[in-house]
C-alpha cells in the first residue's frame, strides 16, 4: 500500500534534471523528494537505447528500494527511450517530461502551427515528441533539431557567455524565419539557456520549459490519487554515482540549490 509520507523518486542523467527539481519543490512544498543523479554515466544523449534503458532500469529499482510513491524520470533522453522499460518493472506510477512539455506547446501552437523540438542526439533520433504531438492529434507540423554543444556548455556555467549565443545561432537561427510558434527545451539543460534560445528565435516563438508542466502533472497524480503530503516543509535528498562535490557545487551555481551533504550510490 502506498501512503502519503513516501517521498518521490526523481532521477537525471546528472544535473540538468535538477530544473525539474526545483519546480516539484515549488508545486510540492510538503514532499519528502529523493533526487538520483547518474553524474558517473552521464551524458545519456549520446548513448544507445539498450544503455539508456539498462542505466535507468538500474536506476529505478534503486529508489523502489527506497519506498518511493511516486517516479519522476527528470531526463528526456531517459523518458524518450526508457519510460514503457520502467513502467513495466515499476510498483509506482511513473512520469516521464515529454507529454508535459508537448502539452504546453500545443497550448502555444494553434492547428496547423509549427513546433520545433531541441534535445540530444538520442532524444532526436528517438523522435519520441513527434510521435506524441502526432497522437495528440493536434494537426501541428513538427521539425526535431539536435543541439549537443549545449549540455556542455551548461555544465560549464556559460549560458551568460558570447560564446552561448554563438553556438545557439549556429543551431538556430535557420529557423528564425520559418514561422515557429513554439519551441520545446526537450532536455533538462536547455532551460538555463532559455534567453539565449528565445533572442536568438525572435518574439514569435513561444519557449516552453517542460519542468513546470512535469510538476503540476506529479501534483495531479498525486492529488487524484488520495497521496499528497499535506506537510510544511517536505525534506530533499540528494544521491548521485559519481562526484558529489561537483554536483554540490554546480547545483549551486547553475540553479541556487542548496544541496547540503550529497551520498554516493554507485552500480
Ligand atoms: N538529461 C539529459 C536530457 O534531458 C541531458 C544530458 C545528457 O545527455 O545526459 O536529455
Amino acid at each position: 500500500m502506498l501512503n502519503k509520507k513516501r517521498p518521490i523518486g526523481i532521477f537525471d542523467s546528472g544535473l540538468g534534471g535538477l530544473t525539474v527539481f526545483k519546480a516539484l519543490r515549488r508545486q510540492l512544498p510538503g514532499e519528502d523528494i529523493i533526487y538520483f543523479g547518474d553524474t558517473a554515466r552521464v551524458p545519456y544523449g549520446t548513448k544507445s537505447p539498450e544503455a539508456v534503458i539498462a542505466f535507468s532500469e538500474e536506476i529505478a529499482a534503486f529508489l523502489f528500494k527506497k519506498k518511493i510513491k511516486l517516479l519522476v524520470v527528470a531526463c528526456n533522453t531517459a523518458s524518450s527511450l526508457a519510460l514503457d522499460e520502467v513502467r513495466r518493472i515499476s510498483p509506482v506510477p511513473v512520469l516521464g517530461v515529454i507529454l508535459p512539455g508537448v502539452e504546453a506547446a500545443l497550448k502555444a501552437a494553434p492547428r496547423g502551427g509549427r513546433i520545433l523540438v531541441t534535445g540530444t542526439s538520442a532524444t532526436v533520433k528517438s523522435r519520441a515528441y513527434s510521435r506524441a504531438l502526432a497522437a495528440a492529434g493536434a494537426g501541428v507540423r513538427v521539425t526535431e533539431k539536435a543541439c549537443p554543444l549545449f549540455v556542455p556548455l551548461v555544465e560549464e556555467g556559460w549560458c551568460g557567455k558570447p560564446v552561448a549565443l554563438t553556438v545557439a545561432r549556429e543551431y538556430l537561427s535557420p529557423f528564425r524565419k520559418k514561422n515557429i510558434d513554439a519551441l520545446i527545451l526537450g532536455c533538462t539543460h536547455y532551460p538555463m539557456l532559455k534567453s539565449v534560445i528565445a533572442r536568438v528565435m525572435g518574439p514569435r516563438t513561444c519557449i516552453v520549459d517542460s519542468a513546470h508542466y512535469a510538476a503540476l502533472g506529479a501534483r495531479a497524480e498525486l492529488e487524484g490519487r488520495g497521496l499528497l503530503n499535506p506537510g510544511r516543509r517536505g525534506r530533499s535528498e540528494f544521491i548521485v554515482s559519481d562526484a558529489p562535490e561537483r554536483f554540490s557545487a554546480l547545483a549551486g551555481r547553475l540553479l541556487g540549490i542548496k544541496t547540503g551533504k550529497v551520498a554516493i550510490k554507485r552500480f
